[in-house]
């Protein structure tokens, strides 16, 4: 599907621009992947990996509405990836997560919109459903952005979609490196916010796969969730450094002891699928029946119960510490 496209990635320098780029390359003869982020430094060090004819390195801030729309001319396809996504950075600067989230992703859908581009993916988190922090509410206002823009082009391009997932193995500034470089400085416990707490995990490749094969599933409007696994702390901590003690410090503002990724009160329009979930648009777009039960590749799904949530406390499937290992093995190989 992008032999011969052009491909823009906001936030393209960031953990999963880098890898997205990297599997076009290895799987698609692209016409142009179009980088666009603002550190100069990260694009000059992707530049020397990544130096194929068809890049192409933008700098540039999704908050200027005019560059968006000068890298948006002529692209087929948009991932959107940029984001502020420390939560406490965000907590402590809220207008500029706002600026970045919220503002940058309507100039995206603007600059697609006017553009004539074909597919849009915006990447969002489990931490935009029922959210408890700035990061999480920007991220769900990005969303609510993307599902309506929609409606922006009546029956036309682009169509707009929305990606949510959980934890991604050892991004940077993730809990996998901080307790690396705790073990690494000699520490002999680690700390824990909260025993019970669990996450959602999934890696970098697996992240990047889902998005890639929801570009051929998307309609538009969707948020796609995929399956994963979940993980308590305490067996993260056990399976990075096996035997270590541990010591609870007490849940920090803007955490929760377990992620959400299908809301219960979205439960009405949440469609289960084999190995993913569709959240449906809440708003009626304008043909008004679009059938979410079957994907554009003809999957077809059927709808969860009502009442139905996909939180990573009751996910039916948890790795043992032993899988968890593997998980992490497996994240550093790809
Ligand atoms: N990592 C996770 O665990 C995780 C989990 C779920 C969802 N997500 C979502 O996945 C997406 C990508 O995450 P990631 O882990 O790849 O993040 P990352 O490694 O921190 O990369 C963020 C990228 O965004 C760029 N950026 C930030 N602000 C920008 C702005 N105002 N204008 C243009 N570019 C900007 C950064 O480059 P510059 O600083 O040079 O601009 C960088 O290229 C985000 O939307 C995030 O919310 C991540």
């Amino acid at each position: 599907m992008f032999d011969g496209q052009t491909i823009l990635i906001t936030g393209g320098t960031g953990s999963f621009g880098k890898r997205y780029v990297k599997t076009l390359l290895q799987q698609y003869q692209p016409k142009k992947i179009i980088v666009f982020s603002r550190d100069e430094l990260k694009q000059f060090e992707m530049q020397q990996e990544y130096n194929h004819s068809c890049m192409r390195y933008f700098i540039g801030d999704v908050r200027d509405k005019e560059r968006m729309m000068q890298a948006m001319k002529g692209v087929d396809y948009v991932i959107h990836a940029a984001a502020m996504k420390q939560v406490p950075a965000a907590e402590y600067n809220p207008t500029e997560c706002i600026r970045t989230n919220i503002d940058g992703a309507e100039n995206v859908i603007r600059a697609a919109i006017d553009h004539g581009v074909k597919k849009v993916i915006a990447l969002s988190t489990d931490k935009a459903a029922n959210p408890v922090n700035l990061y999480g509410a920007t991220k769900l206002c990005s969303d609510k952005l993307f599902v309506a823009a929609n409606n922006m082009v009546g029956n036309e391009i682009p169509r707009f979609a929305v990606v949510r997932y959980g934890n991604v193995v050892g991004s940077r500034g993730s809990v996998v490196p901080f307790f690396r470089k705790l073990i690494a400085d000699g520490s002999d416990s680690l700390p824990i916010t909260d025993l019970r707490m669990t996450r959602f995990w999934i890696t970098l490749q697996q992240g990047v796969d889902f998005v890639i094969r929801n570009f051929s599933r998307m309609r538009g409007g969707e948020i796609f969730v995929p399956k994963i696994p979940s993980v308590t702390m305490t067996d993260l901590a056990q399976a990075i450094a096996p035997g270590i003690d541990m010591h609870e410090i007490g849940i920090r503002p803007g955490e929760k002891l377990h992620e959400t990724m299908c809301p219960m009160d979205d439960s009405y329009r949440t469609i289960e699928f084999d190995d993913h979930f569709v959240i449906s648009p809440a708003i009626r777009f304008y043909d008004g029946d679009m059938d979410y039960l079957t994907n554009a590749v003809g999957e077809a799904g059927k709808p969860v119960s009502q009442g139905f949530s996909y939180d990573s406390g009751s996910n039916p499937w948890f790795l043992s510490v032993a899988e968890t290992q593997q998980l992490l093995a497996v994240a550093e190989q790809e």
